[in-house]
């Protein structure tokens, strides 16, 4: 087989990226390791920034999205018993987030690529890169018991943090940073009504927790949890009991329970690999960079690399001009390290830390107080919170 690009890993990012090139008239093959219902049986976080919705629009797949994603202009944060509306609206200069499960992103890029007769291979085994700092790379897979191999001119990785593109790259070249946190978040998805028309982010003596969305009769819900707990740890019971026990009075009064429809636990780490480019290997999303859930930039920066290489890969096929892939590395990488900072900002201000010196719990509290009584740190907030420019 051949193609132009061979994309490794069917996520949101593999599957946007196929779909810009494609109305460019650029060829792709995307390469998946599971089922499609696999990929969409998994559950992430929903907040989209206007920069990813416009490239879902761009790439003809936003729809849906605008018709049943909820915009919001503003969040809170709880306290003390008390809730701080974050003017995201007023304090980024107009603009807003779309709340809008990454499922069902994920949903609408797989039918937009089956409606274009896009070629995306599931259940495909042993994924290997080869010859990539060479100008013709090539992948072989496995599909019952065949091995295919696909000639390309670039591959993308897009195969999350477990991929293997990133594991392609040489150890003597590849940097990674990395920062695990002490705990993780325990999420539930019901079937109730939201006990809020905006997210919540709570900061309490006892751990974070976060009421959000997926719809007016479907909400989201996270609790800050030891790393040692387990999802058996925790009855329906116990983990609506805590999640009141955390919030301010008048919420917890309001809130509607019922049976959990999923419920996990979610590690919370940081991660970033650099360089982002090997050869004509050019890593993509959660493959190259992963953020902690709590300023909810996993999707949104990987949604940056995709426009950054969507519009260098269009420079190279059509006008012969490398100078967007060249300099690709360079720049997601800086768009990269400012999200990795506005979440592990907001994950440092909002959980509890076992074993915390005094002193740094003090600045926690500080930190939390000149966030809710001064404007200029606020626009901070919306600024990163909406999206940073691209
Ligand atoms: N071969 C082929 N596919 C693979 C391989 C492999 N060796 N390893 C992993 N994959 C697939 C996974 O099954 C998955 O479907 O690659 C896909 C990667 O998708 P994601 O992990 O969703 O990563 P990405 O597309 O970059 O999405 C960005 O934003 O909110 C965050 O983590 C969240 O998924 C989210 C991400
Ligand atoms: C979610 O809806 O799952 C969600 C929202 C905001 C976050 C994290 C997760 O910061």
């Amino acid at each position: 087989m051949k193609t132009q690009v061979c994309i490794i890993g069917g996520g949101p990012s593999g599957l946007l990226l196929s779909q810009l090139l494609h109305l460019q008239g650029i060829d792709t093959i995307v390469l998946e390791k599971h089922s499609r219902e696999y990929v969409l049986g998994r559950i992430r976080a929903g907040v989209l920034e206007h920069g990813f919705a416009a490239l879902m629009r761009e790439a003809q797949c936003g729809e849906r999205m605008d018709r049943e994603g909820q915009i919001h202009h503003g969040f809170h944060i709880a306290r003390n018993g008390r809730l701080h509306r974050m003017d995201l609206h007023k304090h980024s200069g107009g603009n807003s987030v779309i709340v809008y499960g990454q499922t069902e992103v994920t949903r609408d890029l797989y039918e937009a690529r089956e409606r274009m007769q896009g070629a995306v291979l599931h259940d495909i085994e042993d994924v290997q890169l080869h010859d990539l700092a060479s100008g013709s790379p090539s992948v072989t897979f496995r599909r019952r018991d065949e091995v295919v191999r696909i000639e390309c001119r670039f591959v993308i990785g897009a195969d999350g943090f477990h991929g293997v593109s990133r594991k392609s790259i040489p150890r003597t070249v590849l940097r990674e940073y990395e920062k695990v946190y002490p705990f993780g978040w325990l999420g539930v998805l019901s079937r109730t009504p939201p006990v809020s028309e905006e997210l919540i982010y709570v900061q309490h003596e006892r751990g974070f927790a976060l009421c959000s969305l997926r719809s007016p009769v479907l909400s989201r819900y996270y609790v800050q949890v030891p790393l040692t707990d387990s999802v058996e740890d925790w009855s329906d019971d116990a983990f609506w009991g805590e999640l009141k026990h955390r919030l301010p009075a008048e919420v917890a009064a309001r809130l509607v329970t019922g049976p959990a429809i999923e419920k996990s636990i979610a590690p919370l780490r940081s991660f970033v690999a650099e360089p982002m480019r090997y050869g004509n290997l050019f890593l993509a999303g959660d493959a190259a960079h992963i953020v902690p859930p709590t300023g909810a930039r996993g999707l949104n920066s990987a949604a940056s690399d995709i426009q950054y290489l969507y519009h260098a890969m269009v420079a190279h096929f059509k006008r012969g001009d490398d100078s967007g892939l060249d300099g690709y590395s360079a720049k997601a990488l800086a768009r990269v390290w400012k999200a990795q900072r506005f979440s592990w900002w907001m994950t440092t201000m909002l959980h509890t830390f076992p074993q915390q010196a005094d002193y740094d719990q003090r600045l926690q509290q500080t930190e939390l107080d000149y966030l809710l009584s001064s404007e200029a740190a606020q626009r901070s907030l919306a600024e990163n919170y909406v999206g940073l420019p691209y």
